[in-house]
């Protein structure tokens, strides 16, 4: 074979290998075998040696153009191959928009936060404002000028965390009052609602937790009545339980408010004629009530022979505990989504 023949060869050959290479991995070896320092072309290398030197540079330009040649083979390849994997990708990445989306899942309020609001709604239609207080609050404003001077027996009523000898998490709402009482200096009639968590040294069970919440209502004005009182809690009993309901005031104890109620709802489930959620009585307690208490006006800067106010004081768990059935307070605070997720808004 001569060299001319030999790159012919060579020519056809690269031609018909290159042309059914798959990946570059193949394709960088082929490229190396033909036009590598040790490919074939150092072959022909040999053969020319042996050439007339006047046909020499007519080889060697016949050599580099086969080599160009081959070149060009191996880049058209490449260019078919780089599109045969991105036609790939391609494929494999295709979208059907037909496809039903992903669904994801919603958030909603808690039974709680839904509870308050509806309360609180409730008020502000009947022109009450929305107070807030902090939750460490002082011994004076959570005891003391709510008539609860140190060493008072109903201390005991409400098992307290403090945090120095005059700081605590606050028992109960009732500060609030304190607060605002202060806050208007003795001058203005105050309509209040008071949403928050309070805190008692209970041992957590089905009816107790070392946290819960409550919603105190203040009102005081110079003809504030306990007829008044009566009549606002019967208006949240009928929109928190159904229209229909009747409430019984019953006398009780508070060294805040005198006098002092008990307030029970006809119970919304058996309509008074008794079940396992009223325990058979036909009545439901909700919430503690009373006549403010004339000290706690005078030690707030109101005055008690021009001022009366009454207040009330609503345990939200409770009062979402008897209106749905639930029996374990500690629903309310272990985040079970199965328990959550049941009370749609
Ligand atoms: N603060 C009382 C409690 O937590 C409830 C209450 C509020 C009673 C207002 C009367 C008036 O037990």
């Amino acid at each position: 074979m001569n060299v001319s023949e030999k790159l012919e060869a060579i020519k056809n050959e690269a031609k018909e290998r290159i042309s059914i290479i798959k990946s570059m991995h193949e394709l960088n070896d082929a490229k190396a075998k033909y036009l590598g320092k040790k490919g074939m072309f150092n072959d022909v290398m040999k053969l020319m040696k042996d050439l007339p030197n006047e046909e020499k540079p007519m080889f060697g330009k016949l050599t580099n153009e086969t080599k160009q040649i081959i070149l060009k083979y191996i880049e058209e390849q490449r260019n078919l191959i780089e599109q045969a994997i991105i036609q790939e990708q391609l494929n494999k990445e295709t979208i059907d928009v037909t496809l039903p989306g992903k669904k994801f899942l919603l958030g909603k309020k808690h039974l709680m936060t839904q509870i308050v609001e509806e309360i609180e709604d409730l008020f502000v239609g009947m022109g009450y404002q929305i107070m807030e207080g902090p939750e460490i609050e002082t011994d004076e404003n959570n005891f003391e000028k709510l008539n609860l001077p140190k060493d008072h027996p109903a201390r005991d009523m409400q098992d307290t965390f403090y945090i120095t000898n005059d700081t605590l998490l606050r028992t109960h709402t009732s500060p609030v009052q304190v607060r605002t009482m202060l806050e208007k200096g003795g001058k203005e009639p105050i309509k209040i609602l008071c949403p928050g968590k309070v805190y008692r040294r209970d041992d957590d069970d089905a009816t107790h937790s070392h946290q819960f919440m409550q919603i105190e209502g203040l009102v005081v004005d110079e003809t504030t009545s306990m007829a008044e009182l009566k009549g606002t809690l019967l208006e949240m009993a009928n929109k928190m339980f159904g229209e229909g309901r009747k409430i019984r005031l019953r006398p009780s104890y508070f060294p805040f408010t005198e006098p002092s109620v008990e307030v029970d709802i006809s119970c919304h489930n058996c309509n008074g004629k008794g079940c396992n959620i009223c325990k058979g009585t036909g009545w439901i307690e909700v919430l503690g009530a009373g006549m403010v208490n004339n000290n706690v006006l005078e030690a707030s800067g109101y005055d008690s022979t021009k001022y009366r106010g009454f207040a009330f004081g609503i345990g939200v768990e409770r009062l979402a505990m008897l209106k749905y059935g639930i029996n374990d307070i500690r629903q309310f605070y272990t985040n079970d989504i199965r328990f959550n997720s049941q009370f749609k808004k």
